[in-house]
Protein backbone atom coordinates (compact mmCIF):
# COMPACT_ATOMS: atom_id res chain seq x y z
CA UNK A 1 0.00 0.00 0.00
CA UNK A 2 2.74 2.37 0.65
CA UNK A 3 4.92 1.38 -1.74
CA UNK A 4 2.15 2.00 -4.22
CA UNK A 5 1.69 5.57 -2.88
CA UNK A 6 5.15 6.13 -3.46
CA UNK A 7 5.01 4.80 -6.98
CA UNK A 8 2.11 7.24 -8.01
CA UNK A 9 3.82 9.66 -6.25
CA UNK A 10 6.91 9.43 -8.96
CA UNK A 11 4.11 9.74 -11.61
CA UNK A 12 3.53 13.14 -13.41
CA UNK A 13 0.37 13.24 -11.53
CA UNK A 14 1.88 12.58 -8.07
CA UNK A 15 4.54 14.93 -8.84
CA UNK A 16 1.86 17.64 -9.78
CA UNK A 17 0.32 16.64 -6.03
CA UNK A 18 3.45 17.19 -4.27
CA UNK A 19 4.20 20.23 -5.49
CA UNK A 20 0.40 21.51 -4.82
CA UNK A 21 0.68 20.14 -1.21
CA UNK A 22 4.44 21.74 -1.31
CA UNK A 23 2.95 25.12 -2.49
CA UNK A 24 0.27 25.06 -0.02
CA UNK A 25 2.61 24.79 2.80
CA UNK A 26 4.72 27.03 1.09
CA UNK A 27 2.32 30.51 0.92
CA UNK A 28 0.98 29.58 4.28
CA UNK A 29 4.20 30.22 6.17
CA UNK A 30 4.76 32.90 3.73
CA UNK A 31 1.37 34.70 4.31
CA UNK A 32 2.17 34.17 8.61
CA UNK A 33 5.60 35.99 7.86
CA UNK A 34 4.02 38.74 5.94
CA UNK A 35 1.10 38.87 8.72
CA UNK A 36 3.79 39.81 11.32
CA UNK A 37 5.56 42.05 9.20
CA UNK A 38 2.57 44.46 8.69
CA UNK A 39 2.44 47.55 10.24
CA UNK A 40 -0.47 47.45 12.57
CA UNK A 41 -3.55 49.56 11.60
CA UNK A 42 -3.54 52.30 14.03
CA UNK A 43 -6.52 55.14 14.42
CA UNK A 44 -4.70 58.12 13.26
CA UNK A 45 -1.54 57.44 10.83
CA UNK A 46 1.04 59.09 12.83
CA UNK A 47 4.28 59.86 10.74
CA UNK A 48 7.41 60.18 13.29
CA UNK A 49 8.95 61.34 10.18
CA UNK A 50 7.24 64.76 10.13
CA UNK A 51 7.75 65.75 13.49
CA UNK A 52 11.12 64.41 14.43
CA UNK A 53 11.81 66.52 11.13
CA UNK A 54 9.96 69.55 13.03
CA UNK A 55 12.69 69.43 16.17
CA UNK A 56 10.51 67.64 18.63
CA UNK A 57 12.91 65.64 20.66
CA UNK A 58 11.57 61.99 21.26
CA UNK A 59 11.32 62.74 25.33
CA UNK A 60 8.83 65.41 24.71
CA UNK A 61 6.44 62.59 23.55
CA UNK A 62 8.11 59.56 25.53
CA UNK A 63 8.77 61.21 28.43
CA UNK A 64 9.00 57.85 30.55
CA UNK A 65 11.25 56.62 28.92
CA UNK A 66 13.80 58.79 31.22
CA UNK A 67 11.87 57.69 34.42
CA UNK A 68 10.96 54.44 34.21
CA UNK A 69 10.10 51.07 32.72
CA UNK A 70 7.85 52.33 29.96
CA UNK A 71 8.44 55.11 27.72
CA UNK A 72 4.51 56.06 27.40
CA UNK A 73 2.50 57.49 24.71
CA UNK A 74 1.59 60.97 24.38
CA UNK A 75 -1.90 61.70 25.43
CA UNK A 76 -4.30 63.37 23.17
CA UNK A 77 -3.91 66.50 24.89
CA UNK A 78 -0.42 67.09 23.79
CA UNK A 79 -1.54 66.37 20.14
CA UNK A 80 -4.03 69.22 21.01
CA UNK A 81 -1.38 71.76 22.39
CA UNK A 82 -0.20 71.73 18.94
CA UNK A 83 -2.73 70.92 16.75
CA UNK A 84 -5.25 73.58 17.32
CA UNK A 85 -2.88 76.03 16.48
CA UNK A 86 -2.18 74.34 13.01
CA UNK A 87 -4.46 75.29 10.22
CA UNK A 88 -3.87 72.25 8.39
CA UNK A 89 -5.82 70.30 11.18
CA UNK A 90 -8.75 71.53 10.33
CA UNK A 91 -8.45 70.18 6.58
CA UNK A 92 -6.41 67.25 6.62
CA UNK A 93 -8.40 63.81 6.78
CA UNK A 94 -5.36 62.17 8.57
CA UNK A 95 -6.35 64.32 11.67
CA UNK A 96 -10.16 63.88 11.49
CA UNK A 97 -9.73 61.52 13.97
CA UNK A 98 -7.86 62.87 16.29
CA UNK A 99 -10.44 66.35 15.95
CA UNK A 100 -13.46 63.54 16.95
CA UNK A 101 -11.20 61.97 20.35
CA UNK A 102 -10.69 65.73 21.25
CA UNK A 103 -14.29 66.43 20.69
CA UNK A 104 -15.60 63.61 22.21
CA UNK A 105 -13.01 63.68 25.26
CA UNK A 106 -12.36 59.76 24.11
CA UNK A 107 -8.11 58.34 24.34
CA UNK A 108 -6.87 57.28 21.78
CA UNK A 109 -6.15 53.67 21.08
CA UNK A 110 -2.54 53.05 19.85
CA UNK A 111 -1.80 49.78 18.93
CA UNK A 112 1.85 48.46 20.25
CA UNK A 113 4.35 47.75 17.85
CA UNK A 114 7.66 47.87 19.94
CA UNK A 115 6.66 45.16 22.72
CA UNK A 116 8.45 42.12 24.66
CA UNK A 117 5.81 39.36 26.01
CA UNK A 118 4.78 39.81 29.99
CA UNK A 119 7.19 37.48 31.83
CA UNK A 120 10.23 40.03 30.21
CA UNK A 121 11.06 43.09 32.46
CA UNK A 122 12.22 45.86 30.83
CA UNK A 123 12.93 49.34 32.13
CA UNK A 124 13.61 51.87 30.03
CA UNK A 125 15.21 54.32 32.61
CA UNK A 126 18.27 51.61 33.63
CA UNK A 127 19.17 52.07 29.41
CA UNK A 128 18.94 55.46 29.36
CA UNK A 129 20.85 56.37 32.35
CA UNK A 130 23.53 53.90 30.80
CA UNK A 131 23.81 56.22 27.99
CA UNK A 132 22.08 54.27 25.36
CA UNK A 133 20.39 55.74 22.19
CA UNK A 134 16.67 55.30 21.35
CA UNK A 135 17.77 54.49 17.98
CA UNK A 136 20.48 51.46 18.91
CA UNK A 137 17.05 49.68 19.76
CA UNK A 138 14.27 50.91 17.66
CA UNK A 139 15.89 52.48 14.55
CA UNK A 140 16.03 56.14 13.17
CA UNK A 141 12.20 56.82 13.90
CA UNK A 142 13.13 60.36 12.09
CA UNK A 143 12.67 58.07 8.80
CA UNK A 144 9.88 56.25 9.76
CA UNK A 145 6.24 57.44 8.65
CA UNK A 146 4.29 54.50 10.50
CA UNK A 147 6.40 52.93 13.21
CA UNK A 148 7.07 49.41 13.14
CA UNK A 149 9.48 47.22 14.77
CA UNK A 150 12.70 47.08 13.47
CA UNK A 151 14.37 44.61 14.39
CA UNK A 152 12.70 41.47 17.15
CA UNK A 153 13.25 42.07 20.81
CA UNK A 154 13.98 38.36 21.28
CA UNK A 155 16.87 37.30 24.36
CA UNK A 156 19.18 36.68 21.99
CA UNK A 157 19.31 40.70 21.37
CA UNK A 158 18.84 41.90 24.67
CA UNK A 159 21.87 39.46 25.99
CA UNK A 160 24.50 40.29 22.98
CA UNK A 161 24.43 43.78 23.77
CA UNK A 162 24.70 43.40 27.85
CA UNK A 163 27.87 40.46 27.07
CA UNK A 164 28.70 43.59 25.33
CA UNK A 165 28.28 46.09 27.59
CA UNK A 166 29.86 44.39 30.54
CA UNK A 167 33.07 43.77 28.71
CA UNK A 168 35.48 42.23 31.59
CA UNK A 169 33.56 43.49 34.37
CA UNK A 170 32.87 39.99 35.83
CA UNK A 171 30.36 40.95 38.01
CA UNK A 172 28.46 43.38 35.85
CA UNK A 173 28.42 40.28 33.53
CA UNK A 174 27.03 38.14 36.03
CA UNK A 175 24.06 40.64 36.67
CA UNK A 176 23.57 41.87 33.64
CA UNK A 177 23.30 37.95 32.40
CA UNK A 178 21.15 36.34 35.66
CA UNK A 179 18.03 35.17 34.61
CA UNK A 180 16.62 37.15 37.32
CA UNK A 181 17.45 40.30 35.67
CA UNK A 182 15.06 40.02 33.27
CA UNK A 183 12.67 37.24 34.65
CA UNK A 184 11.04 37.18 37.75
C1 LIG B 1 4.86 64.36 18.58
C2 LIG B 1 5.00 63.21 19.42
C3 LIG B 1 6.06 62.16 19.16
C4 LIG B 1 7.42 62.35 18.97
C5 LIG B 1 8.20 63.65 18.89
C6 LIG B 1 7.99 61.03 18.90
N1 LIG B 1 7.01 60.08 19.02
FE1 LIG B 1 7.25 58.07 19.10
N2 LIG B 1 5.23 57.79 19.10
C7 LIG B 1 4.29 58.80 19.15
C8 LIG B 1 2.96 58.22 19.04
C9 LIG B 1 1.65 58.99 19.02
C10 LIG B 1 3.13 56.83 18.94
C11 LIG B 1 2.03 55.76 18.81
C12 LIG B 1 1.67 55.54 17.37
C13 LIG B 1 2.56 54.59 16.65
O1 LIG B 1 2.98 53.58 17.20
O2 LIG B 1 2.86 54.88 15.46
C14 LIG B 1 4.58 56.59 18.97
C15 LIG B 1 5.16 55.34 18.92
C16 LIG B 1 6.52 55.12 19.07
C17 LIG B 1 7.13 53.82 19.14
C18 LIG B 1 6.38 52.51 19.04
C19 LIG B 1 5.75 52.29 20.39
C20 LIG B 1 4.72 51.23 20.49
O3 LIG B 1 3.56 51.58 20.69
O4 LIG B 1 5.02 50.07 20.41
C21 LIG B 1 8.48 54.00 19.31
C22 LIG B 1 9.52 52.93 19.45
C23 LIG B 1 8.71 55.43 19.31
N3 LIG B 1 7.51 56.08 19.16
C24 LIG B 1 9.95 56.02 19.43
C25 LIG B 1 10.20 57.36 19.23
C26 LIG B 1 11.53 57.93 19.11
C27 LIG B 1 12.82 57.15 19.22
C28 LIG B 1 11.36 59.28 18.90
C29 LIG B 1 12.43 60.34 18.63
C30 LIG B 1 13.28 60.10 17.48
C31 LIG B 1 9.94 59.53 18.90
N4 LIG B 1 9.27 58.36 19.09
C32 LIG B 1 9.35 60.78 18.75
C33 LIG B 1 4.56 60.14 19.29
C34 LIG B 1 5.81 60.73 19.16
C1 LIG C 1 5.05 70.14 18.99
C2 LIG C 1 3.95 70.23 18.05
C3 LIG C 1 3.20 68.94 17.65
C4 LIG C 1 2.74 67.97 18.46
C5 LIG C 1 2.87 67.82 19.96
C6 LIG C 1 2.05 67.02 17.60
N1 LIG C 1 2.11 67.44 16.28
FE1 LIG C 1 1.31 66.48 14.68
N2 LIG C 1 2.16 67.83 13.44
C7 LIG C 1 2.84 68.97 13.85
C8 LIG C 1 3.25 69.71 12.68
C9 LIG C 1 4.01 71.04 12.70
C10 LIG C 1 2.78 68.99 11.55
C11 LIG C 1 2.94 69.35 10.06
C12 LIG C 1 1.78 70.22 9.65
C13 LIG C 1 1.87 70.66 8.20
O1 LIG C 1 2.36 69.86 7.37
O2 LIG C 1 1.41 71.76 7.92
C14 LIG C 1 2.10 67.81 12.06
C15 LIG C 1 1.49 66.87 11.26
C16 LIG C 1 0.73 65.81 11.73
C17 LIG C 1 0.02 64.85 10.90
C18 LIG C 1 0.01 64.80 9.39
C19 LIG C 1 -1.12 65.63 8.86
C20 LIG C 1 -1.18 65.61 7.34
O3 LIG C 1 -2.29 65.79 6.81
O4 LIG C 1 -0.14 65.44 6.70
C21 LIG C 1 -0.62 63.98 11.75
C22 LIG C 1 -1.52 62.82 11.36
C23 LIG C 1 -0.31 64.40 13.10
N3 LIG C 1 0.51 65.50 13.06
C24 LIG C 1 -0.79 63.79 14.24
C25 LIG C 1 -0.37 64.10 15.53
C26 LIG C 1 -0.76 63.35 16.71
C27 LIG C 1 -1.71 62.17 16.72
C28 LIG C 1 -0.12 63.92 17.76
C29 LIG C 1 -0.12 63.47 19.20
C30 LIG C 1 0.32 62.11 19.42
C31 LIG C 1 0.66 65.04 17.25
N4 LIG C 1 0.48 65.11 15.90
C32 LIG C 1 1.42 65.88 18.04
C33 LIG C 1 3.10 69.35 15.15
C34 LIG C 1 2.82 68.62 16.28
C1 LIG D 1 18.07 49.03 25.16
C2 LIG D 1 17.04 49.13 24.18
C3 LIG D 1 16.08 50.30 24.19
C4 LIG D 1 16.39 51.65 24.25
C5 LIG D 1 17.75 52.29 24.36
C6 LIG D 1 15.13 52.36 24.15
N1 LIG D 1 14.10 51.46 24.06
FE1 LIG D 1 12.12 51.88 23.87
N2 LIG D 1 11.65 49.90 24.01
C7 LIG D 1 12.57 48.88 24.12
C8 LIG D 1 11.87 47.63 24.39
C9 LIG D 1 12.52 46.26 24.59
C10 LIG D 1 10.49 47.95 24.41
C11 LIG D 1 9.33 47.00 24.69
C12 LIG D 1 9.06 47.14 26.19
C13 LIG D 1 7.90 46.37 26.72
O1 LIG D 1 7.14 45.74 25.98
O2 LIG D 1 7.75 46.38 27.97
C14 LIG D 1 10.39 49.39 24.15
C15 LIG D 1 9.18 50.10 24.08
C16 LIG D 1 9.09 51.44 23.76
C17 LIG D 1 7.85 52.18 23.56
C18 LIG D 1 6.43 51.62 23.62
C19 LIG D 1 6.00 51.11 24.93
C20 LIG D 1 6.32 51.96 26.12
O3 LIG D 1 7.40 51.74 26.71
O4 LIG D 1 5.55 52.85 26.48
C21 LIG D 1 8.18 53.47 23.28
C22 LIG D 1 7.23 54.61 23.00
C23 LIG D 1 9.63 53.56 23.31
N3 LIG D 1 10.14 52.31 23.61
C24 LIG D 1 10.34 54.72 23.10
C25 LIG D 1 11.71 54.86 23.37
C26 LIG D 1 12.42 56.14 23.38
C27 LIG D 1 11.80 57.49 23.08
C28 LIG D 1 13.73 55.86 23.68
C29 LIG D 1 14.88 56.84 23.86
C30 LIG D 1 14.68 57.90 24.86
C31 LIG D 1 13.84 54.42 23.85
N4 LIG D 1 12.60 53.86 23.68
C32 LIG D 1 15.01 53.73 24.15
C33 LIG D 1 13.94 49.01 24.01
C34 LIG D 1 14.63 50.19 24.08
C1 LIG E 1 21.94 48.16 23.07
C2 LIG E 1 22.31 47.47 24.28
C3 LIG E 1 21.24 46.82 25.15
C4 LIG E 1 20.17 46.10 24.75
C5 LIG E 1 19.74 45.73 23.33
C6 LIG E 1 19.49 45.69 25.95
N1 LIG E 1 20.13 46.18 27.04
FE1 LIG E 1 19.52 45.96 29.01
N2 LIG E 1 21.11 47.06 29.61
C7 LIG E 1 22.07 47.64 28.79
C8 LIG E 1 22.96 48.45 29.59
C9 LIG E 1 24.16 49.24 29.07
C10 LIG E 1 22.52 48.34 30.94
C11 LIG E 1 23.11 49.03 32.17
C12 LIG E 1 24.29 48.30 32.68
C13 LIG E 1 24.85 49.02 33.87
O1 LIG E 1 24.32 48.82 34.97
O2 LIG E 1 25.78 49.78 33.68
C14 LIG E 1 21.35 47.45 30.90
C15 LIG E 1 20.66 47.08 32.05
C16 LIG E 1 19.51 46.30 32.04
C17 LIG E 1 18.78 45.88 33.21
C18 LIG E 1 19.23 46.12 34.65
C19 LIG E 1 18.61 47.28 35.27
C20 LIG E 1 19.21 47.44 36.65
O3 LIG E 1 18.63 46.90 37.58
O4 LIG E 1 20.26 48.07 36.77
C21 LIG E 1 17.71 45.14 32.80
C22 LIG E 1 16.64 44.50 33.65
C23 LIG E 1 17.78 45.06 31.35
N3 LIG E 1 18.89 45.77 30.94
C24 LIG E 1 16.89 44.37 30.57
C25 LIG E 1 16.99 44.27 29.18
C26 LIG E 1 16.07 43.51 28.36
C27 LIG E 1 14.89 42.70 28.87
C28 LIG E 1 16.48 43.68 27.08
C29 LIG E 1 15.88 43.13 25.82
C30 LIG E 1 14.44 43.24 25.63
C31 LIG E 1 17.65 44.53 27.09
N4 LIG E 1 17.92 44.87 28.39
C32 LIG E 1 18.33 44.94 25.95
C33 LIG E 1 22.16 47.52 27.43
C34 LIG E 1 21.22 46.87 26.61
C1 LIG F 1 18.76 40.48 29.29
C2 LIG F 1 17.46 39.96 29.55
C3 LIG F 1 17.27 38.46 29.71
C4 LIG F 1 17.98 37.60 30.49
C5 LIG F 1 19.20 37.89 31.35
C6 LIG F 1 17.35 36.31 30.36
N1 LIG F 1 16.27 36.41 29.51
FE1 LIG F 1 14.95 34.90 29.05
N2 LIG F 1 13.96 36.14 27.76
C7 LIG F 1 14.28 37.47 27.53
C8 LIG F 1 13.38 37.99 26.52
C9 LIG F 1 13.38 39.39 25.96
C10 LIG F 1 12.52 36.92 26.16
C11 LIG F 1 11.36 36.98 25.15
C12 LIG F 1 11.77 36.31 23.91
C13 LIG F 1 10.84 36.46 22.75
O1 LIG F 1 9.78 37.11 22.84
O2 LIG F 1 11.18 35.91 21.69
C14 LIG F 1 12.91 35.77 26.97
C15 LIG F 1 12.29 34.52 26.90
C16 LIG F 1 12.60 33.48 27.74
C17 LIG F 1 11.88 32.21 27.76
C18 LIG F 1 10.73 31.86 26.90
C19 LIG F 1 11.30 31.25 25.66
C20 LIG F 1 10.46 31.35 24.48
O3 LIG F 1 10.93 30.86 23.44
O4 LIG F 1 9.38 31.96 24.52
C21 LIG F 1 12.48 31.41 28.71
C22 LIG F 1 12.10 30.01 29.10
C23 LIG F 1 13.59 32.17 29.26
N3 LIG F 1 13.62 33.43 28.66
C24 LIG F 1 14.45 31.72 30.23
C25 LIG F 1 15.58 32.38 30.66
C26 LIG F 1 16.59 31.80 31.56
C27 LIG F 1 16.53 30.38 32.13
C28 LIG F 1 17.54 32.76 31.75
C29 LIG F 1 18.84 32.66 32.55
C30 LIG F 1 19.79 31.67 32.05
C31 LIG F 1 17.11 33.95 31.01
N4 LIG F 1 15.94 33.67 30.36
C32 LIG F 1 17.79 35.16 31.01
C33 LIG F 1 15.27 38.20 28.18
C34 LIG F 1 16.18 37.70 29.07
Amino acid sequence: MIKKFFDWLKQPLGLIAVGIVFLGVFSAVAYGIYLTQQTPEQPIQFPHRTHVAFGIQCLYCHPGASKGPAAGLPSQAKCWACHNQIAKTQTSALLAPLKDAVINGESIQWVPVAIVPDFVQFNHRAHVAAGRNCEECHGDMSQVDIAQNPQVFNMGWCLNCHIEAAGDDQEKLVKLSDCGTCHY
